[in-house]
């Protein structure tokens, strides 16, 4: 009942479908970022490659796989707590193998070896094509460990299983250089690289011709993005690709501010299927801490983006990232902050506390914030920011806007939910006209209430 079913295997995958793991059953558990999530269906492509198949219950499971994120040290306590569960069942199957996979494998490496008795792989993010050799001597009892980060895999080649929903994921580019001091991620998954632009194109054809709907073109920094055979950037990318599937609603994540061209926020505006929301981190409202933090911009260099952005694309969303707390943040700094949030209006933010980690240019500058600094100056940001995007989201009452249904809402099984192009989630009830409607199509829906994080509204007739 738990087993879920594999698409067609494609060509590459059925050369290796006849090899090991036959019938044994994987599952794979994905915490972290949304190229975490990307990284686990191109996992199970190589699995299921190997004969695998992919199961979303551990009780079913002679594999389990945890795909990790190391970005903040709580992100990393949850794994070892998860590990600790486990521990119960590993001692009703035994012979169950147990995998760390992702950014906290590549930073712990060894260390996590044996952990709590149960990790018996370790595997970082470009070494995935080795998951299938390195579990199956798992099972003969050796201790696997692969951490080699790669100057050019991209699993280009392979395609990932997607599992749910009419909405898909593209890698389009791995690594990041851009060393921002407080960051792990350039340790963790290694230098930029980009794939070929062609073959981009080519799986958004193909997920519209499958039933996909929307797709989000990933990367740690895409605006860096480089097709290695010369054909163009990131700006280049995204008008081919909406060329390419006229009626995909595209989106991309995430931008460095530093990185955001005039030609880049030029070409958005010039596609109708390229959504107009744009994720720019920001980090800090402070020109000290953002230059302690090397982000390359100043808070005015950042405002003449937006800027940029508001009079080209009309309507366009915003929302950014903002680390509070970090290495030698004054009171004055944190007023900054605030006042950046006052002053862009975003539609939405996500807030974290400074968590130093090890190897970043910033753990050796210390972490002198104390903590009930951090969760003060944390509450303040996230106070002011639902305030600002109740306010935004108030103005959405009595517009009609165009939904594009991703399937009954979480909260009550009885509405329906999807998001406006701008990424705002709308509610509406199921009743009436929408019966008719299925998941995928875009309807119009008239805003009647709003909260800070969804809009609810009727179908508009
Ligand atoms: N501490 C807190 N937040 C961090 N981020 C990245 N590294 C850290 C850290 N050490 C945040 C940044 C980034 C987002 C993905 O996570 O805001 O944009
Ligand atoms: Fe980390 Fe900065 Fe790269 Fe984003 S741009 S992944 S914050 S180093």
């Amino acid at each position: 009942m738990h087993t879920l079913e594999l698409p067609v295997l494609t060509e590459q995958q059925q050369l290796l479908s006849s090899a090991d793991g036959a019938g044994r059953a994987l599952y794979v558990e994905t915490y972290g970022c949304q190229m975490n999530l990307n990284d686990t269906e191109i996992v199970q492509a190589i699995m299921a490659g190997q004969g695998y198949r992919l199961t979303t219950s551990i009780e079913d499971a002679d594999v389990v796989l945890l795909n990790t994120c190391a970005i903040r040290d709580n992100a990393e306590r949850k794994i070892h707590e998860r590990l600790k569960h486990l521990r119960y069942w590993r001692k009703r199957k035994p012979q169950m193998v147990v995998g760390v996979l992702g950014c906290m494998a590549e930073r712990l490496r060894s260390s996590l070896l044996g952990e709590q008795g149960l990790v018996d792989i370790v595997v970082g993010p470009d070494e995935y094509r080795r998951l299938p050799e390195l579990v199956e001597r798992a099972f003969e009892g050796e201790l696997g460990i692969a951490v080699k980060l790669s100057r050019v895999e991209t699993y280009d080649d392979i395609t990932p299983i997607r599992t749910q929903g009419i909405s898909a994921w593209i890698s389009i580019m791995r690594g990041c250089d851009k060393f921002c001091t407080f960051c792990v991620v350039p340790f963790t998954r290694g230098r930029e690289r980009s794939r070929p632009l062609a073959s981009i194109v080519r799986e958004a054809e193909n997920l519209w011709e499958q039933g996909f709907r929307e797709v989000t073109l990933l990367g740690q920094n895409v605006n860096s993005y480089r097709d290695p055979g010369g054909a163009g950037d990131f700006a280049d990318l995204l008008a081919a690709v909406a060329t390419a599937v006229p009626h995909m609603r595209i989106r991309y994540t995430t931008s460095h501010p530093y990185d955001m061209s005039d030609r880049l926020i030029e070409t958005m505006a010039a596609y109708a299927n390229i959504c107009p929301y744009i994720h720019l981190p920001v980090q800090s409202g402070s020109n000290r801490i953002l230059q302690l933090m090397n982000r390359h911009y100043t808070v005015e260099q950042y405002l003449g983006r937006i800027e940029k952005i508001r009079a080209t694309i009309p309507g366009c969303a915003l929302s950014t990232d903002i680390i509070v707390g970090f290495c030698t943040e004054t009171d004055e700094d944190h007023q900054q902050t605030l006042e950046l949030l006052r002053t862009v209006r975003y539609d939405g933010a996500y807030m974290f506390k400074y968590s130093p980690r090890e190897n970043t240019k910033a753990w050796k500058m210390g972490d002198d914030v104390p903590d009930h600094v951090k969760s003060q100056r944390l509450d303040e940001i996230i106070q002011l920011q639902n305030r600002i995007s109740w306010e935004i989201n108030q103005t959405e009452i009595g517009r009609t806007v165009e939904v594009l249904v991703e399937g009954p809402s979480k909260r009550d099984s009885t509405q329906w939910q999807g998001r406006t192009d701008t990424n705002k989630v709308v509610v509406f009830p199921h009743i009436g006209a929408t019966a008719g409607y299925i998941v995928g199509d875009v309807v119009k829906v008239r805003i009647e209430r709003a909260t800070s994080a969804t809009l609810l509204g009727c179908i508009a007739e």
